[in-house]
């Protein structure tokens, strides 16, 4: 049979809240237009993010029932280890209750004033963590990715040259290079640049480079089981490999990651810091003491670290992935049949729309992609998010002036075995709606923002 279904059948059901159209525009100014401060019960769909909204197995649910909720040395945590260590072969892991938690500990013991962490792209906790130590985060991604319409196969992945240039002219400067670049990274998928994937040819030349260096080299690997799929659909010499098998691959070429299990965990909360240097693990086991808890818990109640095991298992089954993958073409396929400008191909969890491209009316200065987040609310009920000015332009506190991001883009996130395909219908629906619509879509102001990742709490007025 041609058609992809489901892989699974529905125990448990949720009630979603219909709101009219008159209702949403009054929650939209007592929220000043700032999606993340609506309340959820108001939201139809919710395609804020794909963290920590998967809905969970049955096996899940059953694993969190016998859960050892010991302080230290609970049975949970062994388990947890365990599925963890066969799949990464990281020899220290570290439970966090979140991946920014594990990114806290990591940049605390490498971060610091003059230090530079290449990468293909940090997401804005990633690059705030590492801001926050006095370090620079430096993107490194090939400029195709800049360019939404140009489909490409692997447009996650980091430019080598560039990589090379950087390291050259830092060969040049006094003292040891790996003081001044502590450790390399790459983010698989690439959610900043649409949840595009990294190929394993990419992956090993950035490993062996950074080898070359006595650089560390760590993975944000929050996404690793959909850029795993990727890499079996499109990359040669994969499509007879298991996804497990290519995700060891891929571990394989690191030294350590950061992982937040709210994504291909498959679980509402939880992360990870692994790593195999035993100096760097104590010193991340002392920090973890200090504000996540014991290393064997590490901030989770040890139902999550059962939840987190056996999430990371199912993640890896080819029927999953392939109804995953299968999700985000169909609701890609249907909005750009209406004309409308997506970050081609689509990523492994999200469909990001080109905003500049459907609003072309609004100038960057004027924030395109929150005014159609606040579009998408105001006509479907649908909650996205903006990856565009609101969330990495910047403010100069002296100047007060502002620089803009290089794309404006609202990001339609699909939660994990949450909707349906007349969901996803619906969701289809409200976009090409509003597209219609879109000349009657105006800009907005930023009235107020906080010093760090403004975007979550940001106000904003219609122009
Ligand atoms: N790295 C990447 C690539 C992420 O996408 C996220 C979170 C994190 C690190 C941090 O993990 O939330 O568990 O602390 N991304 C969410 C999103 C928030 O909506 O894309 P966390």
């Amino acid at each position: 049979m041609a058609t992809i279904i489901e892989p699974f059948k529905i125990k448990m059901v949720e009630p979603i809240r219909f709101t009219t159209r008159a209702e949403r525009q009054n929650i939209l100014q007592q929220a000043h237009y700032n999606t993340f401060l609506i309340h959820a019960e108001d939201i139809l769909i919710d395609l804020l993010t794909d963290s920590g909204t998967s809905a969970m197995s049955a096996a899940q649910w059953g694993a969190m029932m016998v859960a050892d909720e010991s302080y230290a040395g609970s049975r949970s945590f062994y388990k947890f280890e365990a599925v963890v260590r066969e799949l990464t072969g990281f020899k220290h892991i570290m439970p966090t209750h979140q991946g920014r938690a594990a990114e806290r500990i990591l940049f605390q013991i490498v971060g610091g004033a003059g230090k530079v962490i290449p990468s293909n792209n940090h997401f804005d906790t990633t690059r705030a963590n590492i801001e926050f130590t006095g370090a620079e985060a430096l993107d490194l991604v090939i400029d195709e990715a800049r360019v939404p319409s140009l489909s490409l196969p692997f447009k996650g992945n980091l430019d080598i040259n560039k990589l090379k240039a950087f390291l050259a002219a830092q060969t040049g400067m006094p003292g040891p290079l790996a003081q001044r670049v502590p450790i390399g990274m790459l983010t698989v998928t690439n959610n900043t640049s649409g949840g595009q994937p990294v190929s394993m040819e990419n992956i090993r030349a950035v490993s062996a480079l950074l080898k070359q260096h006595e650089i560390p080299f760590f993975l944000d690997a929050c996404r690793f089981a959909e850029n795993a799929w990727f890499i079996k659909t499109r990359e040669p010499g994969y499509a007879h490999k298991t996804p497990h098998d290519i995700a060891q691959e891929m571990f394989s070429y690191c030294d350590g990651a950061t992982f937040s299990g709210k994504k291909d965990g498959l679980s509402n909360i939880g992360g990870f810091l692994a790593c195999n240097d035993d100096t760097f693990a104590e010193h991340a086991r002392n920090l973890l003491i200090l504000t996540e808890g014991f290393p064997t818990y590490g901030g989770l109640a040890a139902r999550d670290l059962e939840a987190l095991a056996v999430g990371m298992t199912e993640v890896l089954d080819e029927r999953y992935l392939e109804y995953r993958h299968a999700c985000i073409e169909y609701f890609a396929a249907k909005v750009r049949a209406g004309g409308v400008k997506i970050v081609e191909p689509p990523g492994g969890h999200a469909v990001y729309i080109d905003a500049r491209a459907f609003l072309p009316h609004i100038p960057p200065e004027q924030y395109p992609g929150q005014a159609l987040v606040c579009a998408l609310y105001e006509f479907g009920g649908l909650r996205g998010v903006e990856i565009g000015s609101a969330m990495f332009g910047k403010t100069d506190p002296a100047t007060g002036k502002e620089t803009f991001s290089s794309m404006d883009l609202v990001r339609l996130a699909i939660p994990r075995r949450v909707y349906t395909q007349s969901h996803v219908d619906y969701i289809g629906e409200v976009v090409l709606e509003t597209f219609a619509q879109r000349q009657h879509i105006r800009g907005m102001k930023m009235a107020w923002q906080a010093p760090m990742l403004r975007h979550f709490t940001a106000r904003f007025e219609p122009r």
